[in-house]
């Protein structure tokens, strides 16, 4: 196997330190100011053509993974050898606790046997009428918001950010599906705590690649202490109310509040699953609606696949129930591709904690081992015109003639997505209520910038201009 070693940034050998040299020192601010902005832009150009790259990424020895085998080798056959690197970990346990995102070993597996039954694909599809209400809640915003511009001449066109509605949207049926009955629950406020927590993750995240101490202060350090306090609180409180009240629920509290452990029977404590909801909403709402926002881009783009998705849905129509998702195919296929092109999580990052060997390269253990997703959806080996969008790549006989691990936008192995089944069903449910209904275009604006800290965001937003279709 060829491995390829470069260095992105000439530093020293040792793990980051703070205290380290003058060139360090200097470079200190670019490294942090490149991974706030856009970490893809840090990766070696060598990890969209080669299969393993060892490279010097942000000071610290990295070795980059981009070749299905040497992937599968890695996630599943040597999953038990790696953990969770510390620049995840720093920047989420402060809201998120100890739950299934940021734990490892026993407690990490526990966790995700007991909640796995909870994603089933038989319970996601009870949500699907939650999960088509918020969408036509969105819907009906348009709509008001449509007739309030036409009573303003004029301003028949002024665009929104499908983006933040997209976020609106997701968050809608977070709560909804989730804590469905938490009457004192302020929706606003707790969606507000969540995204100014997430958002400075990304300073979080820098601050530790390049070695800096956990209190150094950052842009949204002191209102990530403050949100994190609040989010906790609100969940933890909601949980509480549920277990008084002796009823459990059907929604995702509900859930989990009845799950238990098959080996040994155990339910989740009022800490884990506090944490767990948690990571459902952080892990699960901005994934989604940025999935949903590029997919609307991607569509105006190429309004000959927009009129076949169109034309599915329509076909699939159920009288009075909107579409049968299950139907939805090429709708699916035309989902698949957008998440090739801009996977939401772009990279996954794992420590090995013992030697490992990748196709005779031998990694020892402490090493940070990167699977960087959004190369190898777009890498020269493996996908022909990476750039073009083509849904049909993802037509059953492409699909079945393709490696399995050249394609993971929910990763891979015992630590896949466990949310995968209720993203792909929800990012369903919301372009088949709102594509028949709406057509999206671009209003003459370039295709976004996708940057990429903690998840790849078009940059600005997505401004598209929304007209029901009914006026063509
Ligand atoms: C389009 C939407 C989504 C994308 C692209 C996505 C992507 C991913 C990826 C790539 C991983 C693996 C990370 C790794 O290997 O290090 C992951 C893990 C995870 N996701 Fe998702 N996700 C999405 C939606 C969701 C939803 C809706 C939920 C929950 C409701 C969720 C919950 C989780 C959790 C809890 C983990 C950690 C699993 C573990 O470590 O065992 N995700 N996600």
């Amino acid at each position: 196997m060829q491995t390829t070693t470069v260095s992105t940034f000439p530093l020293s050998t040792a793990a980051p330190s703070f205290k380290a040299s003058v060139a360090e020192a200097a470079a200190f601010p670019r490294l942090v100011q490149t991974v706030v902005r856009n970490m893809i832009e840090a990766w070696p150009a060598e990890v969209y053509r080669e299969s393993l790259v060892e490279a010097r990424f942000l000071g610290r020895k990295t070795v980059f993974v981009s070749d299905p085998r040497l992937i599968h080798d890695l996630l599943v056959t040597q999953a038990a050898q790696l953990g969770r690197e510390e620049f995840l970990t720093r920047s989420l346990k402060p809201a998120l606790g100890d739950g299934i995102l940021t734990s490892d070993g026993e407690r990490w597996k526990a966790q995700r046997r007991t909640a796995a039954p909870v994603f089933r694909h038989d319970r996601i599809r009870e949500f699907v009428p939650a999960m088509t209400g918020a969408a036509a809640a969105t819907r009906a915003r348009w709509d008001r918001q449509g007739a309030e511009r036409g009573a303003a001449r004029g301003a028949e066109s002024a665009p929104l950010d499908v983006l933040a509605e997209m976020m609106r949207t997701t968050f809608d049926i977070i709560v909804a599906t989730m804590m469905s009955d938490e009457v004192g629950l302020d929706v606003g406020a707790f969606g507000r705590a969540m995204n100014a927590y997430l958002d400075q993750t990304r300073w979080k995240m820098a601050l530790t690649l390049v070695g800096a101490p956990a209190w150094m202060p950052h842009p949204g350090y002191f209102r990530a202490v403050s949100a994190a306090r609040y989010l906790r609180g609100t969940v933890a409180a909601a949980v509480a109310s549920r277990r008084q009240r002796g009823k459990t629920g059907s929604d995702l509290l509900g859930l989990m509040l009845q799950a238990r452990d098959p080996e040994g029977g155990a339910a989740m404590s009022d800490e884990s699953l506090t944490d767990n909801l948690l990571t459902f909403i952080a892990a699960g709402h901005e994934t989604t609606a940025i999935t949903l926002a590029w997919t609307l881009w991607l569509l105006a783009e190429h309004p000959e696949v927009e009129a076949r998705v169109v034309a599915e849905m329509r076909a699939a129509a159920q009288a009075g129930q909107g579409p049968n998702l299950e139907v939805l195919t090429y709708t699916r296929q035309v989902l698949m591709e957008v998440m090739r092109l801009y996977p939401a999580a772009p990279l996954l990052v794992r420590k090995t904690l013992g030697e490992i060997s990748l196709g005779g390269t031998r990694i020892p253990a402490g090493r940070s081992v990167h699977v960087p997703v959004y190369a190898l959806h777009r890498h020269a080996k493996l996908w022909s015109e990476p750039a073009r969008f083509d849904p049909d790549r993802f037509g059953p006989a492409q699909s079945a003639a393709r490696d399995r691990y050249a394609y993971m936008p929910f990763g891979a192995g015992p630590r896949i997505c466990i949310g995968m089944g209720f993203a792909i069903t929800e990012c369903l449910a919301i372009l088949a209520e709102l594509l028949p209904a709406y057509r999206f275009s671009r209003n003459g604006s370039g295709r976004p910038d996708a940057r990429f800290s903690v998840t790849l965001r078009p940059h600005g937003g997505v401004r598209m201009v929304v007209t029901p279709r009914r006026l063509h």
